[in-house]
């Protein structure tokens, strides 16, 4: 079972960040990653819809006879992780507990941000796992959809960035946030304009580097880790291939992506 490999799976690309940062921490796992890149994005659609389609995703990765799955994607995450839990036996897990619990490390933390798709934002999700976790924190959810479309277009050095990022985030800054959550796979890309824009001592936490870390925790816990001799290894499966998704692949994971295969879905 050690030796079966790791199941990821996002919306689209996206989620390659969140693979990138589990190969950092964990670079003896071989990894099976699903992108539903037919129906990206998740972050408009429906609960319904979400679950419906997470399902699949799921089910594709099982396919593979993968030890564990990774909810990489916030959107489903939000909506679909405590279904996904309760149907399937193997051990699932998403971004939003490990996000929480990493911006809630800092004992100072008292006012948080969440910047997401609106589908993450709508679910409440990442809010009522802040508030039972601690009482008296004053969170403030922000639905910021340009984003994803920036990122994609490879425009996070833009004056346009800028100038949305600004709009998104001024209210937050106003309400003097100290820890600001990206919940969404592509805003690890942002982090140099955040930084640019925001004050020096707001703290940023990202979901795909505390995902990874998380990870590593659950497969020590349930003695699931891959032999550290193994050199780890990436498959990635997309729903939809085009030379467009290819490329952006190889901007999300920052690394050569081996040859990319098409996934089908719903069989
Ligand atoms: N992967 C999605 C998320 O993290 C963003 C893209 C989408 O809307 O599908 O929420």
């Amino acid at each position: 079972m050690n030796d079966a490999p790791l199941g990821l799976f996002d919306s689209g690309v996206g989620g390659l960040t969140v693979v990138r940062a589990v190969q950092d921490i964990l670079p003896s796992e071989n990894i099976v990653y699903l992108g539903d890149t037919a129906r990206v994005p998740y972050g408009s659609k429906s609960p319904e819809t979400i679950r419906h389609f997470a399902d699949e995703d799921v089910r594709f990765l099982l396919s593979k006879e993968v030890k564990a799955i990774v909810v990489a994607c916030n959107t489903a995450t939000a909506h679909a992780l405590p279904g996904l839990r309760e149907q399937y036996r193997v051990p699932i897990l998403g971004v939003i507990e490990p996000g929480v619990e990493a911006a809630l490390a800092d004992p100072q933390c008292e006012r948080i941000g969440i910047i997401a798709t609106r589908g993450t934002i709508r679910s409440h999700a990442y809010q009522h796992a802040l508030a039972q976790r601690r009482t008296g924190l004053i969170i403030h959810g922000q639905a910021t959809p340009l984003l994803v479309p920036l990122v994609e277009e490879d425009w996070t050095d833009h004056e346009a960035a800028r100038l949305v990022l600004d709009s998104y985030l001024g209210p937050l800054v106003e309400k003097g946030i100290d820890t600001l959550l990206l919940a969404c796979t592509h805003y690890p890309l942002l982090i140099p304009m955040l930084r640019q824009i925001l004050p020096a001592d707001v703290r940023l936490v990202d979901s795909a580097t505390t995902c990874a870390e998380h990870l590593r925790k659950e497969l020590t816990r349930l003695d699931l880790l891959a032999p550290v001799e193994n050199q780890g290894s990436l498959e990635i499966f997309l729903s939809d291939l085009s030379d467009e998704f290819e490329a952006l692949s190889r901007r999300f994971l920052r690394r050569p992506t081996g040859r990319i295969r098409r996934a089908i879905l719903g069989s």
